[in-house]
């Protein structure tokens, strides 16, 4: 019972600091397991029961959906991260006599995953230490990427393999020399005609 209440009295406190966290820097930390010491940008939006660990820092107007994962990692600016997801999830140590953490953990630090900007994660997929994701890749549904994935590369699988890619090498370099995740989400809301169209049919504009 006492149990119960020092657990609702915290839920309780959560909120309110991330209310205030919110009107502060302009995010929407929905979660009450996402951590106030991690970094957010403008416009981060947490849903609800996503866990966030101290030692991740997410770009401005990135998303990440519900009940995802997300512990010792950089996401860049406009990220799409779905609902399931998990990035850089805790490992066993296979070589000691027991993976049981009766044992204690692993002593080894992982390495950080690093997101470039514009990634979208599909729904279930997990990403695994020390990988770096391009800019403007995409990881597919239900993905176990164990290795690095090229700016605007698509892949897939377990483990994830090359699906294809977004556009051509012409427009992906294009395209990264623009650096357009770095303006505000205003000024590209007035260039919606832009970003709305299929690249193919809107060459002269990359
Ligand atoms: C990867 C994805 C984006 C589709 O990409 P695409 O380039 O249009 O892929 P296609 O449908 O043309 O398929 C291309 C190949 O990838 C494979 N593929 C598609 N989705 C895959 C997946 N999730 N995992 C593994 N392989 C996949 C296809 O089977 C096909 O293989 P083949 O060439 O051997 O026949 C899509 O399948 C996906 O995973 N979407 C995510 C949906 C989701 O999570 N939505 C929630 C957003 S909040």
């Amino acid at each position: 019972m006492l149990r119960d209440i020092k657990k609702m009295m915290k839920y309780i406190i959560k909120v309110f600091l991330l209310s205030i966290y919110n009107r502060k820097a302009g995010t929407k930390i929905y979660s009450t397991k996402a951590s106030l010491k991690a970094t957010y940008g403008k416009g981060v939006l947490i849903a609800e029961n996503s866990i966030v660990t101290d030692d991740v820092s997410i770009g401005m107007n990135s998303y990440i959906n519900k009940n995802s994962s997300l512990e010792n990692c950089e996401i860049g600016n406009y990220c799409s991260i779905s609902s399931g997801v998990y990035i850089n999830p805790f490992e066993h140590d296979l070589y000691k006599r027991t993976t049981h953490p009766f044992a204690g953990g692993p002593t080894e630090k992982r390495n950080k995953v690093k997101i470039g900007h514009d990634v979208l994660i599909s729904l279930n997929a997990i990403v695994l230490e020390g990988v770096n994701i391009g800019n403007g890749a995409v990881i597919a549904a239900g993905a176990v990427v164990t290795k690095d994935v090229e700016p605007y590369e698509i892949v897939g699988g377990v483990p994830s393999k090359h699906i294809g890619w977004r556009f051509t090498e012409f427009e992906r370099n294009k395209i990264m020399q623009t650096n357009w995740w770095f303006d505000d989400i205003e000024v590209l809301g007035k260039n919606l005609e832009y970003f709305n169209c299929k690249i193919s049919d809107f060459k002269t504009r990359i």
